[in-house]
């Protein structure tokens, strides 16, 4: 049977790691490397789908955790699933809710089995298991699902990590036992081990032994330095498989974007962009930006001279400083679509930096942008 999710490498930059290639889906082909949107509740923040694919999104991603607390995921699967639910036509991914229950979830509890928490909403206990992570992602129907792992801080103790793979392993191949919809759906693996080599190389030996269709680099961009995650991924991707997608999980910032690209990355998403949007941060070809400032009471420029999008094209920083100052929510949506622009139009520029072999020039201008 053919995977329903597939990835075509079409070729590699000459002097690094990056891919140029397509990931196949049943709601597209969409050209790799990405970044991928957070819509966590079946909505990226303040941005209407038509927006997000005007832009050139392409994947988009969803949390199980937060759909199956609320609307609860029998709903969606009632509405036709997530894509007919929030009208979004090409790819989706969802997070298993791993990640979220050990970060917003309160009393958790980690046995064989699987994962009991409080909700964050009202406190009702809940379990989560690999199997359940699942069957919820099926009702919820995206492109691709995650496996339930256990996300846990980078500098854990070694035993701690090395149990914590070995159980993250044993669930991924009980989520893929229990997947019901093998045709639609895909199913990626979650590499952890901190900052470990050898647990990393257990982890990716273990995934790599089920028959997953991407596999995804989790436990990152959660406190260690950018050093610490570029040799982690320098150890880690080449010991995935060249002809599956690789999804470096959480990362959104302009330089762990190139950085990831040149080892071997293929696919990120993070809540960075519209996050800091909503404080009136913006990304801009000239580094931060926070727009709120004082110094652009009286600025009449777009947020970024350089930029073509539909906030810049439109509105000056002086406008939508006072957007933000009077809680008008036109103003989040402006800084919201431009840094979601900012992080597409990279990732294209990336693209056609690979097709031309020189990523390193273009990596040389983001780092001066961001120095
Ligand atoms: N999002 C960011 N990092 C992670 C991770 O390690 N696991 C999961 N499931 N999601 C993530
Ligand atoms: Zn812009």
């Amino acid at each position: 049977m053919e995977q329903p999710i597939r990835y075509h490498l079409i070729k590699k930059e000459k002097h690094t790691g990056a891919r140029l290639g397509e990931l196949i889906t049943p709601h597209g082909t969409f050209p790799t490397p990405i970044f991928m949107p957070v819509g966590t509740q079946a909505s990226v923040k303040t941005m209407a789908p038509e927006e997000l694919q005007e832009m050139g999104a392409t994947v988009i991603l969803a949390n199980t955790y937060h759909l199956w607390l609320r609307p609860g995921s029998p709903l969606v699967k009632e509405a036709g699933g997530l894509h007919q639910f929030m009208n979004w036509k090409q790819g989706i991914l969802t997070d298993s809710g791993g990640f979220q229950v050990f970060s917003l979830a309160k009393r958790r509890g980690i046995t064989e089995e699987g994962v009991t928490f409080k909700s964050h909403l009202d406190g009702r206990l809940m379990f989560l298991s690999p199997e359940k992570a699942i069957h919820i992602e099926n009702d919820l129907g995206p492109d691709i699902m995650m496996s339930l792992d256990e996300c846990p801080p980078f500098f854990e103790s070694y035993d701690y990590l090395k149990a914590s793979v070995a159980r993250t392993s044993r669930w991924a191949q009980r989520g893929l036992q229990a997947h019901r919809n093998p045709n639609s759906q895909g199913i990626f693996g979650i590499v952890q081990g901190g900052g470990y080599e050898d647990l990393r190389r257990q982890s990716a030996q273990d995934l790599t032994s089920l028959d997953f269709a991407g596999y995804s680099i989790g436990g990152l961009s959660v406190g260690e330095s950018k050093a610490e995650m570029n040799h982690v991924l320098e150890f880690t991707t080449p010991l995935l498989p060249e002809n599956k997608p690789r999804y470096l999980m959480g990362v959104g910032t302009a330089d762990s974007l190139i950085d990831g690209v040149i080892r071997g990355i293929d696919m990120f998403d993070c809540v960075l962009p519209t996050r800091i949007a909503r404080n009136g941060t913006c990304m801009t070809s000239q580094g931060r930006l926070v727009v709120k400032n004082a110094q652009y009471a009286h600025d009449f420029t777009p947020l970024d001279p350089n930029c073509n999008c539909y906030a810049c094209r439109n509105y000056s920083r002086a406008y939508i400083r006072h957007l933000l100052q009077v809680n008008e929510t036109f103003g989040i949506h402006l800084t919201s679509y431009h840094n979601l622009y900012y992080l597409i139009h990279l990732m294209s520029q990336i693209r056609q930096a690979i097709q031309d072999d020189n990523l390193l020039d273009l990596r040389a201008q983001v780092f001066e942008q961001y120095g």
